[in-house]
């Protein structure tokens, strides 16, 4: 048996995307999570909580790479800073994180989470790749699909995303954890940047029901950075190349959706 690679969040909507992937690539798995989970060939699962350090020592045994896709609205740093000194102990020899594209450039605590989580990794001794990555499709949709359901529609004046297919963050990530420590490696991003109205249009025009809207200001140093478009990716990223019409088919074609593709931190 090869040593596994050790996945935290590899139950979440990207780790799931992700953990077939490297299976298919000839690499075992270790999956950490916080619930009982079951074992499939070449999978196994270790329970622990990163934020609360428990479970660690024992899902870091004989492993070499880990990549480190836990993430939830609190304690991102604590939780990677606890991961990092874990595998530093351990012996790891490539730790790869995933980030939120523009993590230093937002003044809002989960983007401040985030840089901090990419300095813990920095900053831990063990050689590391970071990518950068922005929201994907399933984060944007439920914002757009509850804004669309409003019968007077705020609109965040200003506010652009480039939302990215999971698969192909999965993909991007599976190169970079079977690839050497690479440091900051180019930001993934989707291939549009698209502003409020578009989204909303977009998703609306099948469903026939387009509600009067009105635009919102977003307040304070978040709302100034968001309509300079700090949120965004620069030229240096790679994009992605299916959009959000091409999501928002495959989800209208998709008969039953597992609950577990809706939970999803941005
Ligand atoms: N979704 C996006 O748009 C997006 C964009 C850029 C970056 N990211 C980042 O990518 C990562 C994965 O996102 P995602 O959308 O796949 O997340 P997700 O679907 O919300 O899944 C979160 C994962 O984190 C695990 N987790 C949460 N707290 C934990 C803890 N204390 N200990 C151990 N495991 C814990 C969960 O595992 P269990 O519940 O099984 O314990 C689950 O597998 C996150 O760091 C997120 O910030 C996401």
């Amino acid at each position: 048996m090869n040593a596994p690679i050790l996945v935290t969040g590899g139950t979440g909507t990207i780790g799931q995307r992700v953990v077939p992937l490297l299976l298919a690539a000839g690499e075992d798995v270790r999956i950490l999570t916080r619930h009982p989970g079951q074992d499939a060939p070449g999978v196994e699962h270790r329970q622990g909580d990163i934020v609360a350090g428990t479970g660690l020592v024992e899902a870091l045994a004989g492993v070499r790479t880990v990549l480190h896709l836990a993430g939830g609205p609190k304690g991102d740093e604590v939780a990677t800073r606890n991961l990092a000194e874990a595998a530093r102990a351990a012996g790891v020899d490539h730790l790869v994180v995933i980030s939120v594209v523009a993590a230093d450039r937002v003044p809002v605590g989960y983007y401040r989470a985030k840089a901090a989580s990419e300095r813990a990794v920095a900053e831990s001794g063990v050689p590391w790749t970071v990518l950068r990555a922005a929201q994907l499709h399933e984060f944007v949709l439920p914002v757009i699909r509850g804004l669309a359901r409003l019968p007077l529609t705020p609109v965040p004046r200003g506010l652009r995303v480039e939302p990215v297919h999971v698969e192909e963050v999965a993909a991007r990530l599976v190169e970079v954890t079977l690839g050497d420590p690479a440091g900051r490696v180019p930001d993934i991003a989707g291939p549009e940047v698209l502003d409020i109205p578009h989204l909303l249009d977009a998703y609306t025009e099948p469903h026939g029901r387009r509600y009067p809207r009105f635009p919102l200001r977003i307040p304070g140093a978040a709302g100034r950075a968001y309509r300079a478009g700090d949120n965004l990716a620069d030229a240096s990223a790679v994009r992605g190349r299916r959009g959000w019409a091409d999501f928002l088919a495959e989800e209208a074609a998709m008969p039953a959706v597992p609950a577990v593709r809706r939970r999803t931190t941005p």
